[in-house]
């Protein structure tokens, strides 16, 4: 069977998190969009590897030695030792790959990853016109992780992209970049930036050639969707993870304000060549933050405070402004990839209504619920109003969707509390408020809850129910 784990949010919910806590009984986990633009962090106890961090705070049961990995493209499953596909729907820089994989075994790991022939390259030159056309835009700009990652899937949409199974065959590789270099160049030339080995042929082709040298020699490549079917007919699990979130959709998400992929459910089909009902008969798992966070541009109705550079001019709510650094600095909340400072607002039911619909969930873990402990009152817009009437879900127009006004419900907050016991003891020792609240955001996306977050680490967890047992 299948689990699918995917952003209900602005990316960041603890997607990384969830598939480290439920793949220990998966046996393949599989990326099917995005690139190095994610950040996926696995936090859990295990002292013995290299470069663990030990943090103790006064209300944990015991002091707490924890190991931390924040993964870009290699799939989280590899701290738990599974194999990880990177599906057709990603775009690798096997640059960043390699990197993340040697660096994963310096700290005494053996990721094993396979990363399907279909997927796209991210080349030098991508990274350079990413920085390029955002400085284009600048009022609407998007704010992205300048990781190439828009240019890399525009390349692959105009059928002049490289795919890692080019990067096999010297000629073919060849070929193809001496038909799409004086393209990136001509661009180049539009933006005013200058061409250097980012956008030289011979260079590019001896550099990714041997890149492709130690695809083949470590036997990484594969057809990603045959060899997941293969899996699964011999009866093995596999888990999907989405990178990034519904609302950062290309298709579902705040358009422009977005990513170039399809985190969305929907993509876990087309970017790792299981079929449809492969993975609609699976489960489908929604993550999300009991709050709000968002790195770029783009409306965020709730927002509390205000991110220089990142809110829209008259967005945000500058009076809130130390309520938005109080949660930000609990919640760790700068940026995996870029360590921009993330912009903070309150639960979005409506965004959450819409995500719950998009993706199919089957589940919801609703991440963070520590992060809250101690605020008064916790507030959640229940519903938007637009144009002097109630609407329960987001418009498509984006900037309609900026023009909502939240309609909040408020709830007594919690306190602080020993969160690993109560993860060890069950989701009944959960603060009596925060399951109020938990079971709020339940009903009213009509979704059961699987697990609620009360801290980083893996054990910091409170399960209610594993996907792959249901
Ligand atoms: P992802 O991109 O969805 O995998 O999420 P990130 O790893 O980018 O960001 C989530 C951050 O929150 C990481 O630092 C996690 O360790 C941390 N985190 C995840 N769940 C919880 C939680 O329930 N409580 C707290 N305090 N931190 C969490
Ligand atoms: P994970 O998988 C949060 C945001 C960028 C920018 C927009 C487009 O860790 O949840 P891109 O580089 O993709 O073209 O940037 O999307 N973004 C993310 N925000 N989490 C992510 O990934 C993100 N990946 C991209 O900040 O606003
Ligand atoms: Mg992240």
């Amino acid at each position: 069977m299948t689990v699918t784990i995917v952003g209900t949010q602005f990316g960041d919910e603890g997607k990384g998190g969830m598939v480290d806590v439920w793949s220990g009984t998966a046996d393949v986990v599989v990326r099917y969009q995005g690139g190095d633009n994610a950040g996926h962090t696995v936090v859990h106890d295990d002292a013995a590897a290299d470069g663990g961090t030990v943090s103790a705070s006064a209300t944990d049961s015991s002091i707490q030695t924890s190991t931390e990995y924040a993964l870009s493209l290699v799939p989280s499953g590899a701290v738990r030792g599974k194999t990880g596909v990177l599906g057709n729907g990603c775009v690798v820089n096997p640059e960043t790959l390699f990197a993340e994989i040697d660096a994963l075994r310096d700290r005494g790991l053996d990721p094993d990853v396979r990363v399907a022939e279909r997927a796209h390259v991210i080349l030098p030159y991508h990274r350079v016109l990413d920085g390029s056309e955002e400085e284009a835009k600048g009022e609407l700009a998007v704010g992205t992780t300048g990781n190439g990652i828009g240019p890399a899937y525009e390349d692959k949409a105009a059928r002049r992209g490289v795919r890692i199974g080019d990067l096999l065959d010297p000629a073919v590789l060849r070929e193809r970049l001496e038909y799409v270099v004086p393209h990136k160049r001509a661009l180049a030339d539009v933006h005013g930036v200058e061409t250097g080995a980012a956008f030289a042929v011979e260079e590019l082709y001896e550099q990714y050639r041997r890149y492709g040298e130690r695809l083949a020699e470590d036997g990484m490549t594969v057809d990603a969707g045959a060899f997941l079917a293969d899996r699964l007919d011999a009866g093995e699990k596999l888990m999907l993870e989405g990178a990034q979130g519904t609302h950062l959709d290309i298709d579902h998400g705040t358009y422009p304000y977005v990513t170039s992929s399809n985190p969305t459910a929907g993509g876990a089909t087309t970017g790792s060549g299981l079929g449809p009902g492969v993975v609609g008969e699976g489960e489908i798992v929604g993550i999300a933050k009991a709050y709000l966070s968002r790195v770029g541009t783009g409306p965020l109705p709730t927002e509390l405070g205000f991110v220089e550079g990142q809110t829209p001019a008259g967005g945000g709510d500058p009076d809130a402004g130390e309520l938005a650094d109080d949660i930000r600095e609990a919640g760790g909340e700068y940026g995996t990839v870029t360590g921009r400072p993330r912009r903070i607002g309150w639960l979005d039911l409506p965004q959450l209504r819409h995500a719950a619909r998009v993706n199919g969930l089957t589940g919801i873990t609703l991440n963070h619920v520590d992060t809250l402990a101690g605020l008064d009152t916790v507030r959640a817009a229940h519903s938007y109003e637009l144009d002097g009437a109630e609407r329960s879900t987001v418009p498509a127009a984006t900037e309609r969707w900026a023009a909502c006004e939240p309609q909040y419900r408020e709830f007594e907050g919690w306190s602080e509390a020993d969160w690993a016991a109560i993860a060890a003891e069950g989701y009944d020792a959960l603060p009596a408020n925060a399951r109020t609240y938990v079971e709020y955001v339940s009903e009213a996306i009509d979704v059961p809850v699987y697990a609620v977050g009360v801290g980083p680490d893996r054990a910091r967890t409170v399960i209610v129910e594993d996907p792959f047992e249901g």
